[in-house]
Order: structure tokens, then sequence, then C-alpha cells
């Protein structure tokens, strides 16, 4: 029978042994989690470095290969995607390489079309993704007058492109531009909201997320009439299927008798920020919104309410007033608080007020009936150029391509002191 000493010894051993490996475990554990950890910060550090190389090298192709005014395009074939909306798909005439582009960005169009007193110019997003160097494609409703309009003309540009322009045509081209764009070196969640034919940029947000095997969480959320007019519904139940971050969520405002909840759509109902909070639960995504002007305006609102920091919200309407997507310039904003500035376009014989709430001077302009040309009215077109007489501008954002000393791009311009215009 062991004695009492002997069994405390035994026992201090004991402890001593565990407390050995316990401390040996705990390195191993220690040593474990930092190597996990270094792993881990290895991994992003080696990510981060292929996403800032990409975008190097984006960058070097379209100083390289961009174009500047002009440039002819092939249609080389005309896809229907839906009730109206038919994809066209465009080579260069010189077969020389194209530029990349950035996803969300456009092309401007310079049409000749028969009947047109002058050359109309338009603009379509690029809805592939740039990874595809082959082509560019863009995709266009055909617009019919406005119901309580019946009589009025149809839209000039959209029904030239979907009833006289052939395979085989060739089409006057500028290089892609625009500023609602996606930032593929975040990675960030992303939602993008779409209205309709709003769906082209989101579009090719989307492709591009998913041929670069970006694997960020990506929610699109898509709001269209119905069946009918619910573009590439096989594309994105495919992009869906196999890309376990890529979600797609449908809203149909008025479905059709062959519609069915649950397989063709998720929501009866117009795209609504209510559903899309339903579904993220969470609002640390980068927001993208394209479609009508009454539908972003009515979402932006919504997720300015939910607390979603405006810096984290993008949108471009494809009609209408100027984006305003960046803040005052402070001087203008200051100077038009203080009291209104005076800005005259000189040709059409008006002096009017600007203030803050007037927007750019084109909005300035068509809201006291003076013409001016536009085309894309995000400052890459150079289609609202303007001569300025005397004075100064500000801009809301950084102009695409700067614009020639002595004018202003005035869909984006506004003033930062007295100014006349050639206009
Ligand atoms: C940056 C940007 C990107 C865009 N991307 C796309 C895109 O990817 N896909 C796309 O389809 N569109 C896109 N658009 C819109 C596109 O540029 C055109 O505005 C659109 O195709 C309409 O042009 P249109 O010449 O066919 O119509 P317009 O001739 O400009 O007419 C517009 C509407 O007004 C009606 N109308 C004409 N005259 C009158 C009148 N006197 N009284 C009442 N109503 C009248 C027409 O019937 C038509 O419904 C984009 C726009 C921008 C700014
Ligand atoms: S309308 Fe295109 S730059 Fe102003």
């Amino acid at each position: 029978m062991p004695g009492w000493l002997e069994i405390g010894g035994g026992l201090i051993l004991a402890g001593a042994v565990a407390q050995t490996a316990i401390s040996l475990i705990g390195n191993a554990r220690g040593r474990l989690n930092r190597s996990r950890r270094d792993a881990a910060d290895a991994e992003f550090f080696r990510r981060r470095a292929a996403l800032m190389l990409r975008a190097a090298e984006v960058e070097r192709d379209k100083q390289l290969l961009s174009w500047t005014g002009l440039r002819k395009f092939t249609v080389t074939l005309k896809e229907e995607e839906a009730k109206d909306v038919v994809s066209f798909y465009l080579e260069p005439h010189d077969r020389k390489p194209l530029p990349p582009f950035d996803p969300g960005q456009f092309l401007t169009f310079q049409l000749r079309i028969p009947d047109q007193p002058k050359p109309v110019i338009r603009c379509y997003s690029l809805s592939e993704t740039p990874l595809e160097r082959e082509y560019y494609r863009v995709t266009i409703k055909r617009l019919d007058p406005p119901p309580n309009e019946p009589s009025a003309p149809r839209g000039v540009s959209s029904n030239f492109f979907h009833e006289a322009l052939a395979v085989g045509d060739t089409v006057d081209v500028r290089a892609p531009g625009g500023v609602f764009t996606l930032d593929m070196t975040s990675e960030r969640p992303v939602a993008l909201i779409a209205g309709g034919v709003g769906i082209t940029p989101l579009l090719s947000m989307v492709n591009t997320i998913a041929a670069s095997g970006d694997d960020r969480e990506t929610w699109l959320f898509y709001g269209v009439l119905g069946g009918s007019g619910h573009a590439m519904r096989a594309h994105f139940a495919d992009l869906a299927r196999d890309h376990p971050n890529i979600h797609i969520v449908t809203f149909y405002s008025d479905p059709e008798p062959d519609d069915r909840l649950g397989e063709h759509y998720d929501y009866e109902g117009r795209c609504r920020v209510e559903i899309v909070r339903e579904v993220l639960g969470v609002q640390n995504y980068d927001f993208y919104i394209c479609g009508p002007p009454p539908m972003i305006a009515t979402v932006i609102a919504d997720l300015e309410e939910w607390g979603v920091p405006g810096e984290r919200i993008h949108s471009e309407a494809f009609s209408a007033k100027t984006i305003q997507s960046a803040p005052l310039p402070a001087a203008a904003k200051a100077a038009g608080e203080a009291a209104a500035i005076e800005v005259c376009f000189d040709r059409s014989g008006k002096t009017v007020d600007w203030r803050p709430d007037a927007g750019a001077l084109l909005d300035l302009a068509e809201a006291h009936g003076v013409r001016l040309d536009f085309g894309c009215r995000s400052g890459s077109c150079g289609t609202c150029l303007t001569a300025i007489k005397s004075g100064e501008v500000d801009y809301l954002h950084r102009p695409g391509s700067p614009p020639e000393a002595g004018s202003c791009l005035a869909c984006i311009a506004v003033p930062s002191g007295p100014l006349v215009l050639d206009a």
C-alpha cells in the first residue's frame, strides 16, 4: 500500500506532467493559429496584388488601344433578348484590337438616320463583360410613343437600330465612357438593382464578376413588367446555378397569364428596397442602381432611410435629368447659397439665376427653354460642349475627357461665379 507521501509525490508528478502537456499543446495551438493567420494574410495580399495587377493591365490596354473621335463598327449579330429588346454585336471595321472598358460604361453612337436633319447622338451601355475582347455588345429597347401621347413620334434611334440596321451594316461609335462603373479592385459585396432595360450596365457587372472568378457576394434585383419583357432569363438562371456567390431576385409588376410565381419570378410588384432589406439583412454592400429616373429616386431615398451611406450608392439614369452622383463643388455651393449666380445664355438672349438645386448648366438651360445638344448627360460623350464667353465653371465630377480650353461640358458643369455662355 503506498503511503500518503508516495501518493502526494505521484499527484505532484502527474500535475507537472499535465501542466507541461497543456503548455506544449497550447504552444502548438498558438503556432497552428499563427501559421493559419499567416496563410490567411498571405492569401489576402496575393489576391490584392492580383487585383491591382489586373487593374493596371486594363488601364495600360485602355491607354494603348482607345481612340478619339468616331470609329466604324460592323453589326455582326442581332439577337432578340425579350419583347422589343435586341442585342447588337459590334466588331471594329478596321479589325484592330478593342480597348477594355470598365463594367457599367457605355458607347456613344453618332447615327445618320434618313429624315433626320442632323446626326442623332445616343448612348448605349455595354452589356457584356470587358473580358470579352473580340466584340462589343449593346442591348437596346425599342421605344413606342408614351401611352398618353399615342400620336407622338416613335423613338428615333431605338427604332432605327431595331428596324433599319442589319447584320453587315456599319455605325459610327465613340470610345467607351462613363463613370457608373464597378470597382474591380474592391472586395465589398455588391447589390445591383435594375428596372427594365436599366439591366444592361448591371448585366456587364454581374457577367464580369462571374467571368473573372470574383467570389464577392453579389445580388441582382431585377424588376420588369412581366415574362415577355424578362431579358436573358436563361442566362441569369445559369449564372445563379454555376456561381454560389451570385443570387438573382426577380420582380414582375404586371405578370402575364403564363407567368408563375416562384418559377419565373420571385416577387410580385415593383423592385423595392423593402424586399432588398429583407433579403440582404445588412446594408454593408455597394449598391448600383439603373432604371427609369423615378425608380432610381425612390430606391435611393429608401436606401438612405435604411442608413446606407451616400458614397456606397451609385446610380445611372438613361434619360431626363443629369445624374448628380457627386456633391456640388464647395465653391459653387457656397456662392450659390450666398446669392443666386447669374448665368447668361448669350445667343438665346436669356439671363437666369442659378442656385444649387438647379443642377448642371444643361438642366438650367432646359428649364428655361434654351436648347443644348446632349448625349450621355454624364460628361463622357462631348456632345454638350459649350463655349464660355466669360466666367468659370466647376464640375460635379471629373469629365471623361477634359473639354477644350474656353468651353465646358454643360451636362456636368455648374457656375463658380457669373457666367456667359455661347448658347
Ligand atoms: C448613359 C446612358 C446609357 C444608356 N444605355 C441604354 C441601354 O443600354 N439600352 C437602351 O435601350 N437605352 C439606353 N439608354 C437610352 C438611350 O440612349 C436612348 O435615350 C433611348 O434608346 C431612346 O432613344 P430614341 O432615339 O429611341 O428615342 P427618342 O427619339 O429620344 O424619344 C424618346 C421617347 O420620347 C417619345 N417622343 C418623341 N417625340 C415626342 C414628342 N414630340 N412628344 C412626346 N413624346 C415624344 C418617343 O416615342 C420615345 O418614347 C442609355 C442612355 C444613357 C444616357
Ligand atoms: S452630354 Fe455627354 S458630355 Fe455632356
